[in-house]
């Protein structure tokens, strides 16, 4: 019969050998070595053979568990360089991804567009408050309580006298009230109204314009919006001043440019007219000046109001003003 250590060396060799995975060593290891293993049986059987062999098979006994562990531990790191080896799944000759870069809204870009031009015609740029007093937003403009002008603005009230700005136009009784004449300002920023379909918003943008000092006549009017829409549009595009009615302003015209689709021909989006209305403007009313103090018989003025969101729809084809507010990157990554 064979010596039985040299038994217990031959199988678990060949078991470490066989081994797969590191789950296999383990269980030869555990099988060998563990608590109740074979090799440990055996150490724990030497104390009941003869006492003349003890020494000698306590040896071998020895011996063969660190020629084991070696074994196992031998095995286990051929094993971990294996695996590293093997590929995992990266191909690195693949092309990267692109990072998506951001970009500033199409309605700041238009927004940023505009300033832009009445800076380098010598506007400056002052900013009024969203939430404003029923005061500024109507009564200095001209538009005392129960005026039927209040009925063309649909106003979101937060209390009696206090509401969400219905447009940018408080800005020009702000401004006069703390400067004199000449005064040369635009005044950009958000405006609100109960109001919701296919080219309203409950909130929009708009941007004013004011210019006070003497001998300010319609003339500079026209010619101030002429250059406006001549550089945000092209010089081709025509203009025409229709008479209109706003409480601020006396005379009122509204402005219309050549339809930017059809050219002038008549098409859906300027519903067969050839034009578009842009912008509403004006001779300053003189009640107006009289609200922030200025002197009637020596200073003239006019201002002006355009739609942000409606300029950048003209200029990029949009045809529905709700896409600027549903943040969908197909179509805010277009710009
Ligand atoms: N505030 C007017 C509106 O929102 C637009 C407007 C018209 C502004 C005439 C003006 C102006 O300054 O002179 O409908």
């Amino acid at each position: 019969m064979q010596n039985p250590i040299n038994e217990i060396e031959n199988q678990a060799l060949q078991e470490i050998q066989q081994a797969k995975t590191a789950e296999d060593l383990e269980v030869v290891s555990i099988r060998y070595l563990g608590r109740k293993g074979l090799l440990t049986a055996f150490l724990r059987s030497i104390s009941s053979l003869p006492e003349d062999q003890r020494p000698a098979a306590g040896k071998n006994a020895n011996l063969l568990k660190i020629k084991l562990e070696k074994a196992i531990a031998r095995e286990r790191s051929n094993m971990a360089a294996d695996s590293a080896n093997q590929p995992t799944g990266i191909d690195v000759t693949l092309p990267g991804r692109r990072r998506k870069h951001g970009s500033a809204h199409p309605v700041t870009q238009v927004l940023d567009e505009i300033c832009g031009i009445f800076m380098r015609l010598g506007f400056d740029i002052v900013e009024g408050p969203e939430v404003e007093t029923d005061y500024y937003n109507f009564e200095a403009l001209n538009i005392p309580k129960y005026h039927p002008a209040r009925d063309m603005q649909d106003t979101f009230y937060v209390s009696d006298n206090i509401v969400l700005r219905t447009h940018t136009s408080p800005s020009q009784p702000r401004t006069m009230e703390k400067t004199d004449p000449p005064v040369r300002i635009i005044s950009a920023g958000k405006v609100f109204r109960c109001d919701s379909d296919l080219t309203h918003t409950p909130m929009f943008h708009q941007i004013e314009g004011l210019m006070v000092d003497e001998n300010i006549s319609f003339g500079d009017l026209k010619g101030v919006l002429t250059t406006f829409v001549h550089q945000f549009f092209d010089q081709q595009t025509a203009l025409r001043f229709r008479p209109s009615y706003f409480p601020f302003t006396e005379p009122s015209a509204e402005v219309d440019i050549q339809c930017v689709m059809c050219r002038g021909e008549g098409c859906r989006v300027c519903s067969k007219t050839g034009w578009l209305e842009v912008l509403g403007s004006g001779m300053v009313h003189p009640a107006v000046f009289e609200n922030v103090g200025y002197d009637t018989a020596r200073y003239t003025g006019f201002a002006f109001g355009v739609g942000i969101e409606r300029m950048a729809m003209l200029k990029y084809g949009i045809d529905d003003i709700r896409k600027y507010f549903e943040n969908d990157m197909r179509f805010l990554g277009q710009f």
